[in-house]
């Protein structure tokens, strides 16, 4: 990578200001002063330093979101926002994208990573981390639609839905429940609710395997994933 690049990207200003350090001799790699902003150094292997500090470079960065409704699960669209909009400028160059889709009037824990592997591991029916819903549901929600779930239900595609677990939290004409699936098939809680002939008025992660969106978080921000959930996804792809 471009030293001129790299220093930009890990917020030595732009890419004129970045050579003006350089120019300056304010910047070294492996203890040498580099007066050329045009050299290519391997960030993973080489010291970098800015006036003898040494330049935190980050090849992967994962960042959680607090989804807000009406913004898209996606990098770009022609009419919507996107999830991509609710980022600071200073991430955009990662080449982030979220890890599975929400609904774009669904709201809650999305994660956003430039980790390709991690992205496949969490979405990945077969690696079974179960994501975990929070819903307002139209209809008495009961007991017995607990065993239903956790055997299955058919989606309207003919589709049987594996083990999901049914918390209710209020069982009333507007029900509130908790439910965690291991699968991420397009609209599949709302369609899981259909199936038994229900249907979901509101609906939000609450999170991912043992992730879980930060409660301080508000709707829309975001912030950095911190070491421990580093380190737990990174356990998940072994
Ligand atoms: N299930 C849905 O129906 N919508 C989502 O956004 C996520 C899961």
């Amino acid at each position: 990578m471009r030293l001129d690049k790299l220093l930009s990207h890990a917020g030595y200003g732009t890419r004129k200001q970045v050579k003006e350090l350089i120019k300056n001799r304010e910047v070294s790699v492996d203890n040498k002063v580099i007066t050329k902003s045009n050299i290519h150094i391997d960030p993973e292997r080489q010291l970098i330093e800015v006036n003898n500090q040494r330049v935190d470079y980050q090849k992967y960065i994962y960042i959680m979101l607090n989804k807000p409704p009406n913004y898209l699960s996606a990098t770009v669209d022609r009419y919507d926002k996107t999830v991509l909009d609710l980022i600071p400028e200073k991430y955009k160059h990662y080449n982030l994208a979220p890890v599975g889709r929400l609904d774009k009037d669904t709201e809650g824990l999305l994660l956003l990573t430039n980790d390709g592997q991690l992205n496949h591991v969490l979405t990945s029916p077969n690696k079974k981390i179960f994501k975990t819903y929070f819903a307002k549901i139209k209809g008495i929600v009961e007991e017995k639609h607990i065993k239903k779930f956790e055997k299955g239900v058919i989606l309207d595609d003919g589709y049987q839905t594996k083990e999901a677990f049914l918390d209710i939290l209020k069982s009333d004409t507007i029900s509130e429940i908790k439910l965690s699936i291991s699968e991420g098939k397009f609209h599949q809680v709302k369609r899981m609710f259909q199936a038994i002939d229900m249907q979901v008025l509101y609906l939000k992660r609450t999170s991912m395997g043992n992730l879980s969106l930060d409660k301080n978080l508000s709707i829309g921000e975001i912030r950095l994933l911190n070491e421990s959930e580093i380190t737990y996804l990174q356990s998940l792809k072994k």
